[in-house]
């Protein structure tokens, strides 16, 4: 059984956390898309991992993981991430992680080009995570990128480096910021590389052969569906495909290979960076806040708190064909006296079930909102669903109908324990 997760807000949804309670009957996890803009939290006992660039499966010691072709990979930021985990006693070894060789390596200028980019936009900044994500991914678009494997030919690379940052430097330049030369660029890496050669091969024919040998695996999806570049809200996306299919192209598991999308969504909605967020919530945001909920995980910022938006979720069931729902963070409503969802948009005087195309809509989007009563109930020692009160089970039963998919699994606290199977 092959399993995309993926999110269906915008990112943060608690993905690592259903990759970790998935992986247990796995026996591979594949991030596909993202880089570490990604920051995926599971709390195992007394210990907390924050995964940016490592598949969450590495946690389970004995699964495989790979980091695929479709990811921008940070070769200091990764081996940073090893050297973190392996402080928590994370076993990391090519035994249990593989690169694709076809990765795109994200390098200092890049991190840059995010920065002078982000200036340059004045006010339709997007409030990047400033890893360089969007320059690593458009130097691919545009072929002036490095793969993995073409980094590791010292000579060649050099001469790639070169060409691409005559362009960049002057970029650069204009906006006040340090020049790059391809000798620093390959010094700043070199360890990095060294200490992640063993790891980096061909993940292909590994992956066909763990889907030929009806091995289960599970796909970490990165970001949310309305980050996605053809389909969020774009300007104010990331630069990859979050949703199901960028699993596929990330990977190069083919669509046959896929037997269900689980879709992960908050009981609510959250956003970090700019961008619309229609059911954005000053008071509720204060309030999570107060709990000390809802910051980074991989920048610390305050995330954007709104109500839930089954506009949103309506049409990211349909992108990604998600087969079942995961919905974490119920317990975040436990103390609310009424919860708010928002059914459809009002954009000028009309209803809209489905979000708009045009970046100025969004701006004009009323959300449409039905209320239901609160549950005023702890629901984080809950287990079962009988365990879960009749108000939170109506709430629940009431998403999966207005978002056209079964909900599956039930998130009710941050431990590995604290997840309910339907
Ligand atoms: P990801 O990027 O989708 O993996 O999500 P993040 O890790 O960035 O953010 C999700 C946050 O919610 C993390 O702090 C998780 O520990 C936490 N979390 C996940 N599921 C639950 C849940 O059901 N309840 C609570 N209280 N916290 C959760
Ligand atoms: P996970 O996998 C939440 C947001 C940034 C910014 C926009 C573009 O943990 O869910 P980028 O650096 O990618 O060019 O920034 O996307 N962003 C995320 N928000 N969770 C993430 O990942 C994100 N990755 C990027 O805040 O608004
Ligand atoms: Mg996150």
């Amino acid at each position: 059984m092959n399993t995309i997760v993926n999110g269906l807000q915008w990112g943060d949804e608690g993905k690592g956390k259903i990759v970790d309670f998935l992986t247990e009957s796995a026996d591979l996890v594949v991030r596909g898309q993202g880089g570490n803009n990604a920051g995926h939290t599971v709390i195992v006992g007394e210990n907390k991992y924050i995964l940016h660039l490592v598949p969450s499966g590495i946690l389970w010691g004995d699964k495989m993981n790979v980091i695929g072709n479709g990811v921008v990979m940070d070769p200091v930021g990764l081996v940073a991430e090893f050297e973190k985990l392996r402080g928590l006693g994370v076993t990391i070894t090519p035994d249990n992680l593989l690169i694709s060789d076809r990765a795109h390596v994200v390098l200092p200028y890049h991190r840059d080009l995010d920065a002078a980019q982000e200036e340059a936009r004045g006010k339709f900044s997007i409030g990047t995570t400033r890893r360089g994500i969007g320059p690593a991914y458009s130097d691919k678009a545009t072929r002036c990128g490095l793969r993995l494997a073409d980094l590791l030919d010292a000579k060649l690379a050099h001469e790639l480096i070169s060409v691409r940052l005559k362009d960049a430097n002057q970029f650069l330049a204009a906006h006040g910021l340090p020049q790059h030369d391809a000798d620093e660029a390959l010094g700043h890496v070199e360890d990095a590389l060294n200490h992640l050669r063993p790891h980096v091969t061909n993940t292909i024919p590994v992956l066909h052969e763990a889907w030929k040998a009806d091995k289960n695996i599970v796909f970490e999806g990165a970001q949310g569906t309305f980050l996605d570049v053809d389909f969020g809200t774009y300007p104010f996306v990331t630069s990859s495909n979050t949703t199901s299919g960028g699993a596929c192209t990330g990977s190069g598991l083919p669509p046959i290979a896929v037997d269900r999308v689980v879709g992960v969504c908050k009981a609510y909605t959250t956003r970090v960076g700019q961008g619309a967020h229609v059911t954005e919530s000053q008071e509720f945001s204060d309030y999570l806040h107060g709990l000390g909920r809802e910051f980074g995980a991989t920048t610390g910022r305050k995330r954007r708190c709104g109500w839930l938006d089954m506009v949103l979720l309506r049409f990211a069931c349909m992108v990604n064909g998600v087969t079942d729902l995961a919905v974490t963070n119920l317990d975040g409503l436990d103390e609310r006296d009424e919860i708010m969802v928002c059914t459809a948009y009002n954009i000028d005087g009309l209803e809209n079930p489905f979000p708009p195309a045009q970046r100025d809509a969004w701006d004009r989007a009323q959300p449409i909102y039905e209320t239901h009563p609160g549950w005023k109930m702890d629901t984080s020692g809950c287990r079962t669903w009988d365990d879960l009160p009749k108000n939170a089970q109506s709430y629940l039963m009431r998403l999966g109908k207005l978002a056209g998919a079964p909900v599956k699994y039930v998130g009710i606290g941050p431990d590995r324990e604290q997840t309910i199977l339907l």
